[in-house]
């Protein structure tokens, strides 16, 4: 593994930089507080290819590495992790998994409106009774010669309201378990779709969540990705690169806490010096500094990975399930060193800290990390 970044993904890694410090940072309060999607921001990222930087230039993508996203990803979560979230289900959860398993129409119909930001589009795996349990698929895809006949609820769907295009996973061979599930291109405007209410959430919340409810919508067999049958598979195939995303989305809310804790103990003084000067604080940066570089490394190997075609599920997971605890663990020290003032909303750390848990719980909670994890080393 390199460990020095290129040109490339040097002036990637500084464009998202840019891109959130001027775009995001000032309206990033107001969107949380107010539950507010933050449309003009992501109509941005896609003008600046921020929103399918994997794909293929072939089909309008930004042709780069999981390095690139990486870098990308923590750059723009460190200031607003709903922005993030949107990108990350847009680039490596619809665009990837479209790209990979998609034939060449459905690739030509959908990925360039995806990567330009013209439209955006959701993953909907998870239900009301399905959600680590991710084979227990209730919905059901009944197959009708040239249609499916698509039925049940969809829960937490992240983009919900705000897609175009959603990737609906359904069984349709019940008696084959999750062999007979597969993976559909469903339209919002399909009759018998219908977008329930929006989550009110704890944290990311400019992004939208909502549960989504199908009754007979006909979904033509052209809209299927891939053979009969492979829709789990296609699920865990695209989550296992979707966790690097959300592995680098917990990076960026570590690292933008502790950037906000390091320069706020040098500015406020108690007992004549700045807080930066006692130990105790000291202690927690270079806790929080050396987590940080830790699971930048992990994220960086489970990039690599992917980007040199090793296998990519397992340092996904390690670096998804190591990330999260330290998004979490620092954001929380970033109020301590902040104090009173870190339990308001002007000082942003409150605020990364509600973000910071999300990440512990989708695309895969900690605990099912730990079971694909364990799994991978005692194949
Ligand atoms: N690649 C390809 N196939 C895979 C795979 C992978 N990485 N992982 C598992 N599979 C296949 C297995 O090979 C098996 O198929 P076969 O029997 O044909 O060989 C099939 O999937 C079932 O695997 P398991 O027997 O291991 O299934 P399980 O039920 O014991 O556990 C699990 C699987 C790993 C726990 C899985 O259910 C899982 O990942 N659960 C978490 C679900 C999740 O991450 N949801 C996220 C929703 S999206 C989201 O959250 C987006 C967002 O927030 C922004
Ligand atoms: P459960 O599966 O009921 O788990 C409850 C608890 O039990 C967890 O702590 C879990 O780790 C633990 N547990 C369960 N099984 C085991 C086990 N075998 N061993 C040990 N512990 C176990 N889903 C999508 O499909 N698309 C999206 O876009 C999406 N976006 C989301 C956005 C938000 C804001 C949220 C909150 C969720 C989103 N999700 C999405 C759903 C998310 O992936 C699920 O919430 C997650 O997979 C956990 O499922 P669950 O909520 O049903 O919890």
């Amino acid at each position: 593994m390199d460990f020095q970044l290129t040109e490339e993904q040097l002036a990637v890694q500084s464009a998202a930089r840019d891109f959130a410090q001027t775009e995001l940072w000032a309206g990033v309060i107001e969107r949380d507080e107010h539950q507010k999607f933050p449309t003009e921001q992501i109509k941005k990222m896609g003008e600046l290819g921020f929103l399918g930087m994997m794909v293929s230039p072939e089909y309008g993508g930004g042709g780069m590495d999981t390095v690139s996203y990486v870098l990308a990803m923590e750059e723009i979560s460190k200031v607003d992790a709903s922005c993030s979230v949107i990108m990350s289900v847009n680039n490596s959860l619809v665009c990837w998994g479209l790209e990979k398993y998609g034939n060449e129409e459905q690739k030509r119909k959908w990925l360039p409106k995806l990567t330009s930001g013209e439209i955006i589009g959701a993953f909907c795996l998870s239900e009301p009774e399905a959600g680590s349990d991710a084979t227990m698929q209730r919905t059901t895809a009944e197959d009708k010669g040239d249609y499916y006949l698509l039925n049940g609820t969809k829960n937490w769907i992240t983009n919900g309201s705000s897609a175009s295009v959603y990737l609906v996973i359904a069984q349709t061979n019940p008696e084959l378990k999750h062999r007979g599930i597969n993976a559909f291109i469903v339209e919002k405007d399909m009759p018998g779709f219908v977008v329930g209410p929006k989550e009110n959430k704890l944290g990311i919340r400019g992004s939208d969540t909502h549960s989504l409810m199908f009754t007979d919508v006909k979904v033509p067999k052209e809209n299927r990705i891939g053979e009969d049958g492979f829709g789990f598979k296609f699920a865990m195939q695209t989550l296992a690169g979707g966790r690097i995303g959300i592995a680098a989305q917990a990076l960026g809310i570590a690292s933008g806490a502790f950037e906000l804790a390091l320069k706020y103990s040098k500015e406020r003084k108690a007992f004549g010096v700045e807080i930066a000067k006692h130990q105790a604080i000291q202690f927690k940066l270079a806790d929080m500094a050396t987590n940080i570089d830790a699971a930048r490394l992990l994220c960086l190997q489970a990039a690599n990975d992917k980007d040199s075609h090793q296998d990519y599920a397992k340092s996904g997971a390690m670096a998804k399930l190591f990330a999260s605890k330290v998004a979490m663990e620092t954001a929380v020290e970033a109020v301590q060193v902040h104090g009173g003032y870190g339990f308001v909303k002007e000082f942003h750390v409150e605020r990364l800290m509600r973000d910071a848990k999300i990440t512990q719980i989708y695309e895969g909670t900690s605990e099912i990390q730990k079971i694909v994890i364990s799994r991978e080393l005692l194949k």
